[in-house]
């Protein structure tokens, strides 16, 4: 495998199968299928990825108003090619495309990336869950069906969920 590494700013040619098979042995997966994945990309206002040959070898991905506010999110390189700048790349080419906006994510182990890139912390996020992760799993990621029994108000969501 050729070690270019391309980037893209589209999702065309990609295999979600694929990718979601390198996510799950990268421990990243947070349970979406090959089509939630797609979804989620192609719904997205900026997408990066990066290619090796015809392996995707990192994705990440951007929700933004077009005014002010914007959410980084699925920043992921596979883990044979870390530490190489594909995703600052990926980052960088998602940044460029929201000057002005106040840009958020959130990240549990890796603050020492997204520092390198300019990212501070704030002081407090808040998140939760509307019903059921993926409209079918508990927030820990138990899959239904389930004996009922009441949702908890504030689900902590951990790992890579969502
Ligand atoms: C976080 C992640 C996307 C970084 O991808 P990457 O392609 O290796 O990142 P880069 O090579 O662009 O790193 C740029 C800089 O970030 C910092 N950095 C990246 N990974 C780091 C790590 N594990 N520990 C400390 N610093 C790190 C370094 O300063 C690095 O520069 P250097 O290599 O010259 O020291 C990758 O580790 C990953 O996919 N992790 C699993 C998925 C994940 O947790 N994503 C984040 C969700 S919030």
């Amino acid at each position: 495998m050729s070690e270019e590494v391309r980037y893209a700013a589209t999702i065309a040619g990609v295999d979600w199968t694929c990718v979601k098979h390198d996510l799950a042995a990268d421990d990243f997966d947070n349970l979406r299928t090959p089509d939630e994945l797609e979804a989620s990309f192609a719904n997205s206002q900026a997408v990066a990825i990066a290619w090796i040959g015809k392996r995707v070898v990192g994705t990440a991905r951007l929700l933004a108003d077009g005014v002010c506010n914007a959410y980084l999110i699925d920043v992921w390189t596979l883990s044979s090619h870390r530490r190489r700048g594909i995703a600052t790349a990926m980052v960088g080419m998602l940044l460029e495309t929201v000057p002005g906006h106040h840009v958020g994510l959130f990240t549990e182990d890796h603050e020492a990336f997204y520092r390198s890139l300019g990212f501070g912390l704030e002081r407090e996020g808040m998140s939760r869950v509307v019903g059921r992760w993926l409209g079918r799993f508990e927030p820990r990621g138990e899959p239904m069906p389930r004996p009922e029994r009441p949702s908890p108000a504030s689900p902590q969501m951990r790992g890579p969920l969502p």
